[in-house]
């Protein structure tokens, strides 16, 4: 999988460029070209004699000398993914916010190829607040970031902050160049988050869908080469590098946009938890605490899956997902067939940890055929990665 790939490795100050030389010899062995460049600080921790020996190149340090010019905008095209590993907390702030002060930040800088992140730092480091805005300016930015691991730390401390393993780092850069463009050249929309149904100018009828699931399926479609449309309710959710987002409040507002795209779309995921009601009337003005009970009219909203279901086309995949409490296969079937949908993704809100507001979910995946596909207990990025690969496995 990494033969013939090209790795810009940017090694960083941290204890944990030791192991830097055996992430090298892993990836040569695995028939992958290897660039490295260091930064000042990570000399003090090994030496460019090592790097430069196991990856068989130079190894860059200065943007130049008294004789050259190192190109940073030719290493950066050069290379199919930069991977910093170790990402010192130093170098992670200084990309967060766009600093350019040694050959390593100008070649980030300038990189059209995607990057890969795996910080290395002490756990109180790690915990910083200043630590966390910057790992998630980093991934608005369009960075992967590896998860750092719980052990033993340079200081003693025994918590979270150590670099990934370099055979981890690995299963990383193979998973990435496995999934990368399988959906290139598609158009996904995808609906996440709640709908917001007013009741009058402050107070609306809503759910506790965090956008979290739509989230991690728009940016798993992104790092496969995918267009990704996004039509998103009211969510405090990064939305990710690279999608055409329209953010949207009411489910009527989500049905408009979404019979818009749907017919330049390839495949719709309705990931979206859509009001099913919504006030009959909403009021112009606040509606005054008066009468010890009131009575809120209802009717039904659209149904923006089933409306798109009528409108499919032969060549077009819909996706939709189905939050079930009893009698979960059967529901979830019965949706499949009601809706023209070709998968449905069943929520299970059984398992502890998982479902609205949850970093994880367990999902079951039914197709039109009669495929089921249990998948277990799992965080939503790797979720939204099964059900990718569940349809393109299945008929894109
Ligand atoms: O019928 P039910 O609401 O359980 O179906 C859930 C699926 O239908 C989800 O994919 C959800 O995004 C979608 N849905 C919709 N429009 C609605 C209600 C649900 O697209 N008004």
């Amino acid at each position: 999988m990494l033969k013939g790939k090209k790795i810009l490795l940017g090694v960083t100050g941290s204890i944990a460029a030791y192991k830097s030389a055996l992430l090298i010899r892993l990836l040569v062995t695995a028939g992958a070209e290897v660039k490295v460049i260091m930064t000042t600080a990570a000399k003090d921790f090994i030496s460019p004699l090592t790097l430069g020996t196991l990856s068989k190149n130079k190894v860059l340090s200065d943007i130049y000398n008294e004789s050259e010019w190192a190109n940073h905008v030719s290493l950066g095209r050069w290379a199919d993914i930069m991977l910093v590993a170790p990402l010192s907390c130093n170098t992670l702030s200084k990309m967060a916010h766009g600093a350019c002060d040694n050959l390593l930040l100008s070649v980030y800088l300038s990189a059209t190829c995607p990057v890969m992140l795996a910080p290395a730092m002490d756990e109180d480091m790690w915990k910083h607040p200043s630590t966390k805005e910057n790992l998630i300016a980093v991934q608005r930015h369009g960075n992967i970031v590896l998860p750092v691991e719980s052990g033993e730390l340079a200081s003693g401390l025994i918590g979270p902050g150590r670099m990934a393993e370099p055979a981890i780092i690995i299963e990383q850069l193979e998973f990435f160049f496995a999934k990368n463009n399988t959906l290139k050249g598609k158009t996904i929309l995808i609906t996440a988050g709640p709908t917001h149904e007013p009741l009058d100018p402050v107070r609306f009828i809503g759910n506790s869908s965090s956008g979290k699931m739509g989230m991690a399926l728009a940016k798993d479609a992104i790092e496969r080469g995918a267009k990704v449309l996004l039509v998103v309710g009211p969510t405090s959710e990064v939305i990710p590098t690279g999608v055409e987002v329209t953010h949207i409040k009411t489910a009527e507002q989500m049905y408009e946009v979404c019979m818009q795209l749907f017919p330049i779309s390839d495949m719709a995921i309705m990931c979206a938890a859509v009001a099913d009601y919504m006030p009959v009337k909403s009021e112009n003005e606040k509606i005054k605490k008066s009468s010890d009970t009131i009575i809120l009219e209802l009717k039904k909203t659209k149904d923006i899956l089933k409306a798109l279901g009528e409108i499919k086309k032969d060549n077009q995949l819909l996706v939709g997902f189905a939050l079930e409490t009893n009698n979960e296969k059967e529901n979830a079937l019965k949706k499949l067939k009601e809706k023209n949908a070709d998968f449905i993704v069943l929520n299970s809100l059984k398992d502890k940890g998982a479902g609205f507001g949850s970093s994880k979910n367990k999902i079951t995946i039914f197709d039109k055929q009669g495929n089921e596909f249990p998948f277990g207990l799992k965080p939503k990025k790797e979720i939204a990665a099964d059900i990718l690969n569940s349809i393109i496995n299945n008929h894109a």
